[in-house]
Protein backbone atom coordinates (compact mmCIF):
# COMPACT_ATOMS: atom_id res chain seq x y z
CA UNK A 1 0.00 0.00 0.00
CA UNK A 2 1.40 3.30 -1.11
CA UNK A 3 1.64 6.18 1.60
CA UNK A 4 -0.17 9.37 0.51
CA UNK A 5 3.61 10.68 0.06
CA UNK A 6 4.84 8.27 -2.13
CA UNK A 7 1.57 8.88 -4.41
CA UNK A 8 2.31 12.51 -4.39
CA UNK A 9 5.88 11.52 -5.85
CA UNK A 10 4.02 9.90 -8.45
CA UNK A 11 1.56 12.42 -9.34
CA UNK A 12 4.47 14.57 -9.92
CA UNK A 13 6.81 12.26 -11.47
CA UNK A 14 4.07 11.99 -14.24
CA UNK A 15 4.29 15.53 -14.68
CA UNK A 16 8.05 15.63 -16.04
CA UNK A 17 6.57 13.50 -18.75
CA UNK A 18 5.08 16.96 -19.72
CA UNK A 19 7.91 19.26 -19.04
CA UNK A 20 9.98 16.83 -21.52
CA UNK A 21 8.11 17.07 -24.35
CA UNK A 22 8.24 20.77 -24.23
CA UNK A 23 11.67 21.06 -22.73
CA UNK A 24 13.83 23.84 -25.25
CA UNK A 25 16.03 26.60 -24.26
CA UNK A 26 13.91 29.40 -24.60
CA UNK A 27 10.81 27.53 -22.77
CA UNK A 28 9.48 28.87 -19.78
CA UNK A 29 7.44 26.54 -17.38
CA UNK A 30 5.03 27.67 -14.40
CA UNK A 31 5.17 26.49 -10.92
CA UNK A 32 2.11 26.06 -8.55
CA UNK A 33 2.57 25.79 -4.73
CA UNK A 34 2.12 23.11 -1.80
CA UNK A 35 3.40 19.89 -1.19
CA UNK A 36 2.70 18.25 -4.45
CA UNK A 37 4.31 21.01 -6.35
CA UNK A 38 7.28 20.54 -3.83
CA UNK A 39 7.43 17.48 -5.17
CA UNK A 40 7.54 18.44 -8.79
CA UNK A 41 10.32 21.29 -8.67
CA UNK A 42 12.49 18.74 -6.61
CA UNK A 43 11.84 16.60 -9.97
CA UNK A 44 12.13 19.93 -12.38
CA UNK A 45 16.38 20.73 -11.44
CA UNK A 46 17.00 17.95 -13.66
CA UNK A 47 16.21 20.27 -16.49
CA UNK A 48 18.12 23.06 -15.48
CA UNK A 49 20.13 23.87 -18.52
CA UNK A 50 17.96 22.49 -20.72
CA UNK A 51 14.83 24.80 -20.42
CA UNK A 52 14.74 28.92 -19.85
CA UNK A 53 13.58 28.66 -16.62
CA UNK A 54 10.26 29.18 -14.67
CA UNK A 55 7.53 31.07 -13.01
CA UNK A 56 6.60 30.76 -9.51
CA UNK A 57 2.52 31.10 -8.17
CA UNK A 58 4.80 31.96 -4.45
CA UNK A 59 7.54 32.94 -2.93
CA UNK A 60 8.03 30.12 -1.17
CA UNK A 61 7.86 27.85 -4.68
CA UNK A 62 10.70 30.68 -5.65
CA UNK A 63 12.67 29.93 -3.09
CA UNK A 64 13.20 26.51 -3.45
CA UNK A 65 13.08 26.69 -7.52
CA UNK A 66 15.83 28.64 -6.89
CA UNK A 67 17.53 26.48 -4.46
CA UNK A 68 17.44 24.02 -7.25
CA UNK A 69 19.55 26.33 -9.22
CA UNK A 70 16.58 27.36 -11.73
CA UNK A 71 16.25 30.76 -13.14
CA UNK A 72 13.11 32.15 -11.95
CA UNK A 73 11.24 34.78 -13.74
CA UNK A 74 8.97 37.77 -12.90
CA UNK A 75 5.54 37.24 -15.06
CA UNK A 76 6.18 40.60 -16.72
CA UNK A 77 8.80 39.72 -18.38
CA UNK A 78 7.48 36.33 -19.50
CA UNK A 79 4.71 36.44 -22.45
CA UNK A 80 3.92 32.67 -23.10
CA UNK A 81 4.53 29.01 -21.01
CA UNK A 82 3.31 25.80 -22.52
CA UNK A 83 2.36 24.65 -19.23
CA UNK A 84 1.71 25.56 -15.63
CA UNK A 85 1.73 22.93 -13.23
CA UNK A 86 0.28 22.73 -9.97
CA UNK A 87 -1.79 20.57 -7.04
CA UNK A 88 -5.49 20.80 -6.07
CA UNK A 89 -7.18 20.81 -2.94
CA UNK A 90 -10.58 19.22 -4.65
CA UNK A 91 -10.86 18.44 -8.33
CA UNK A 92 -13.97 16.93 -9.91
CA UNK A 93 -14.38 15.06 -13.22
CA UNK A 94 -14.49 18.27 -15.04
CA UNK A 95 -11.48 19.28 -13.66
CA UNK A 96 -12.93 22.11 -11.53
CA UNK A 97 -10.76 22.61 -8.57
CA UNK A 98 -10.61 24.22 -5.02
CA UNK A 99 -7.37 25.45 -4.14
CA UNK A 100 -5.86 27.76 -1.73
CA UNK A 101 -5.31 25.61 0.97
CA UNK A 102 -1.75 26.99 0.89
CA UNK A 103 -3.05 30.83 0.35
CA UNK A 104 -1.18 30.98 -2.80
CA UNK A 105 -4.54 31.15 -5.22
CA UNK A 106 -3.97 34.58 -6.84
CA UNK A 107 -0.87 34.10 -7.92
CA UNK A 108 -1.79 30.30 -8.86
CA UNK A 109 -4.44 32.03 -10.94
CA UNK A 110 -2.86 34.75 -12.67
CA UNK A 111 0.31 32.07 -13.91
CA UNK A 112 -1.97 29.89 -14.67
CA UNK A 113 -4.02 32.36 -16.88
CA UNK A 114 -0.90 33.04 -18.85
CA UNK A 115 -0.26 29.13 -19.78
CA UNK A 116 -1.75 27.08 -22.39
CA UNK A 117 -2.57 24.43 -20.44
CA UNK A 118 -3.07 23.82 -16.74
CA UNK A 119 -1.76 19.64 -15.32
CA UNK A 120 -3.03 19.46 -12.03
CA UNK A 121 -0.99 16.78 -10.34
CA UNK A 122 -2.44 15.28 -6.52
CA UNK A 123 -2.64 11.87 -5.24
CA UNK A 124 -6.65 10.24 -5.81
CA UNK A 125 -7.87 11.40 -2.44
CA UNK A 126 -8.10 15.08 -4.26
CA UNK A 127 -11.09 13.68 -6.72
CA UNK A 128 -14.32 14.47 -5.24
CA UNK A 129 -18.05 14.29 -7.08
CA UNK A 130 -19.30 17.50 -5.66
CA UNK A 131 -16.34 20.45 -4.83
CA UNK A 132 -16.96 21.95 -1.20
CA UNK A 133 -15.82 19.79 1.44
CA UNK A 134 -13.07 21.33 1.45
CA UNK A 135 -13.56 24.91 2.69
CA UNK A 136 -13.08 28.06 0.03
CA UNK A 137 -10.17 30.28 0.29
CA UNK A 138 -11.23 33.80 -0.82
CA UNK A 139 -8.20 35.97 -1.09
CA UNK A 140 -9.36 39.53 0.41
CA UNK A 141 -8.15 43.07 0.99
CA UNK A 142 -8.17 43.39 4.85
CA UNK A 143 -10.27 46.67 5.16
CA UNK A 144 -13.30 44.33 3.57
CA UNK A 145 -12.68 41.11 5.52
CA UNK A 146 -16.15 41.73 7.55
CA UNK A 147 -17.85 43.42 4.42
CA UNK A 148 -17.02 40.75 2.16
CA UNK A 149 -17.53 37.93 5.35
CA UNK A 150 -21.06 39.60 5.28
CA UNK A 151 -21.21 39.25 1.59
CA UNK A 152 -20.45 35.38 1.64
CA UNK A 153 -22.90 34.66 4.79
CA UNK A 154 -25.84 35.85 2.26
CA UNK A 155 -24.30 33.32 -0.40
CA UNK A 156 -24.52 30.73 2.65
CA UNK A 157 -21.65 30.23 3.44
CA UNK A 158 -19.64 30.48 6.89
CA UNK A 159 -16.70 32.42 6.60
CA UNK A 160 -13.23 32.00 8.81
CA UNK A 161 -10.33 33.97 9.17
CA UNK A 162 -7.28 32.15 8.65
CA UNK A 163 -5.59 33.36 11.64
CA UNK A 164 -2.39 34.96 11.38
CA UNK A 165 -1.92 34.30 7.79
CA UNK A 166 -1.34 37.14 5.29
CA UNK A 167 -0.49 35.99 1.86
CA UNK A 168 2.30 37.14 -0.48
CA UNK A 169 0.05 40.32 -1.87
CA UNK A 170 -0.15 41.21 1.96
CA UNK A 171 -3.80 40.10 2.09
CA UNK A 172 -6.20 37.97 4.16
CA UNK A 173 -7.87 34.61 3.69
CA UNK A 174 -11.22 33.73 4.68
CA UNK A 175 -11.87 30.08 4.42
CA UNK A 176 -15.55 29.51 3.72
CA UNK A 177 -17.29 26.27 5.19
CA UNK A 178 -20.19 24.75 4.37
CA UNK A 179 -21.10 27.01 0.49
CA UNK A 180 -23.08 25.38 -1.47
CA UNK A 181 -21.26 24.49 -5.11
CA UNK A 182 -23.90 23.54 -7.31
CA UNK A 183 -22.62 25.95 -10.60
CA UNK A 184 -18.87 26.06 -9.71
CA UNK A 185 -18.42 28.64 -12.50
CA UNK A 186 -21.55 30.91 -12.02
CA UNK A 187 -20.40 31.05 -8.40
CA UNK A 188 -16.55 31.97 -9.30
CA UNK A 189 -17.48 34.53 -11.43
CA UNK A 190 -20.29 35.84 -8.06
CA UNK A 191 -17.63 35.66 -5.16
CA UNK A 192 -14.86 37.03 -7.12
CA UNK A 193 -17.33 40.63 -7.84
CA UNK A 194 -17.50 41.01 -4.38
CA UNK A 195 -15.95 44.77 -3.78
CA UNK A 196 -12.62 43.32 -1.61
CA UNK A 197 -12.36 39.65 -3.12
CA UNK A 198 -9.12 39.89 -4.91
CA UNK A 199 -9.96 36.19 -6.13
CA UNK A 200 -11.73 33.02 -4.71
CA UNK A 201 -10.24 29.55 -4.79
CA UNK A 202 -12.68 28.42 -7.30
CA UNK A 203 -10.24 27.67 -10.37
CA UNK A 204 -13.37 26.26 -13.36
CA UNK A 205 -13.89 29.27 -15.56
CA UNK A 206 -9.82 28.35 -15.90
CA UNK A 207 -9.91 24.84 -14.71
CA UNK A 208 -7.26 22.38 -15.24
CA UNK A 209 -6.44 20.85 -18.73
CA UNK A 210 -5.27 17.53 -17.37
CA UNK A 211 -5.34 15.95 -14.19
CA UNK A 212 -3.09 12.84 -13.17
CA UNK A 213 -4.32 11.26 -9.83
CA UNK A 214 -2.27 8.80 -8.42
CA UNK A 215 -3.63 5.77 -7.34
CA UNK A 216 -2.88 2.50 -5.90
CA UNK A 217 -2.74 1.15 -8.88
CA UNK A 218 -0.61 4.32 -11.35
CA UNK A 219 -1.83 7.28 -12.35
CA UNK A 220 -4.90 8.06 -13.76
CA UNK A 221 -5.59 10.80 -16.33
CA UNK A 222 -7.84 12.84 -16.89
CA UNK A 223 -8.39 15.54 -19.97
CA UNK A 224 -11.12 18.19 -20.07
C1 LIG B 1 -1.72 26.31 -2.60
O1 LIG B 1 -2.25 27.56 -2.38
C2 LIG B 1 -2.79 25.36 -3.05
O2 LIG B 1 -3.60 25.79 -4.08
C3 LIG B 1 -2.20 24.02 -3.36
O3 LIG B 1 -2.07 23.80 -4.73
C4 LIG B 1 -3.11 23.00 -2.81
O4 LIG B 1 -3.35 23.37 -1.47
C5 LIG B 1 -2.55 21.59 -2.89
O5 LIG B 1 -1.53 21.41 -1.99
P1 LIG B 1 -0.92 20.01 -1.66
O6 LIG B 1 -0.20 19.54 -2.88
O7 LIG B 1 0.03 20.29 -0.52
O8 LIG B 1 -2.03 19.12 -1.26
Amino acid sequence: MLSQQQLKQQAADAALAFVEEVAAPDVVIGVGTGSTADLFIDGLAAYRGRIRGTVASSERSAARLAGHGLAVFDLNDVASMPIYVDGADEIDDHLHMIKGGGGALTREKIVASVAERFICIADESKLVENLGAFPLPVEVITMAREAVARALRLLGGQPRLRAGFTTDNGNVILDVHGIRIAEPKGLEKVINDIPGVVTCGLFALRGADVALLATQNGVRRLDK
